[in-house]
């Protein structure tokens, strides 16, 4: 199977790829549903929720300063370089990335689809103005410490939180392109959250083949065209 992905990855012409925490841990990030995940540990809708933020703001702003402060230092890995490489061949159409951890982009990849949002970035919750991130590493021990804007608004990470809806513009361009793709290729995704996990959908119906790159089975297994369960580092590596 690796053989043949890695064959057919020389060969496409019009790929995209989405990417999950899979592609990152080989960084040294944590995923969400491996045992050793985030989720496995915390709660998603206790933490990672406008309720948190609103209702449980100092361990909402702990959480997000935690996972600021594991983002200072990691780096990407050869998995992020080998698709750097792809897309200055001008095979890789764009990277859809579920991911907050800007690595693709720190990596020298051009056209990334941040559906999820960043951790790079931070906003106000009311009014919307950007702000550095940097003020969300600032520990929140009182309510009186929680970063407020000039409007009175709390700050909050530029991510999608659970229960909110996904920014509009990066994910119209996201099913566009996979509309018009020959072949998609999920990576280090457990495909288990939507509209994300919908792309393969999308690509299936129009005809494109599904190829996914993941250590523990998904949903899509068994209608993908190539599956390879191995490092997402190790296998694209061997593109390069
Ligand atoms: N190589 C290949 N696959 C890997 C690797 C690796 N080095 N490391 C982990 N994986 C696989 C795991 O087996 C797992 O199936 O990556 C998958 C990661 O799945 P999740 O942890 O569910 O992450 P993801 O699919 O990105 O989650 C989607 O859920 O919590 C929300 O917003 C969050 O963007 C996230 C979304």
């Amino acid at each position: 199977m690796e053989t043949q992905l890695i064959e057919a990855l020389r060969r496409v012409r019009r790929l995209v790829v989405l990417t999950g925490a899979g592609m990152s841990t080989e960084s040294g990030l944590p995923d969400f549903r491996s045992p050793s995940g985030l989720w496995a540990k915390h709660r998603p809708e206790e933490l990672a929720s406008v309720d948190a933020l609103l209702h449980r703001p100092l361990l909402f702003y702990e959480f997000y300063r935690y996972r600021l402060e594991m983002l200072e230092g990691v780096a990407p890995n050869p998995g992020h370089k080998a698709l750097v490489n792809l897309e200055r061949q001008g095979r890789l159409q764009c990277i859809v990335t579920q991911n907050v951890d800007g690595l693709h982009t720190a990596a020298g990849s051009r056209n990334v689809l941040e559906i999820h949002g960043s951790l790079r970035k931070a906003r106000c919750h009311t009014c919307g103005r950007p702000y550095p991130s940097e003020i969300l590493k600032r520990p929140v021990t009182t309510l009186a410490e929680v970063p407020r804007c000039a409007c009175g608004g709390p700050i909050r990470p530029g991510v999608v939180l659970f229960g909110e809806m996904l920014p509009e513009a990066p994910l119209r361009r996201a099913v566009e392109a996979v509309e018009n793709c020959e072949a998609l290729l999920v990576i280090g995704s457990s495909l288990q959250v939507y509209p994300a996990a919908s792309l393969p959908e999308i690509a299936l119906r129009r005809g494109a083949r599904l190829w996914i790159i993941n250590l523990a089975p998904t949903p899509f297994d068994r209608v993908a065209d190539l599956v390879v369960a191995k490092k997402a580092g190790e296998v694209l590596a061997q593109i390069a």
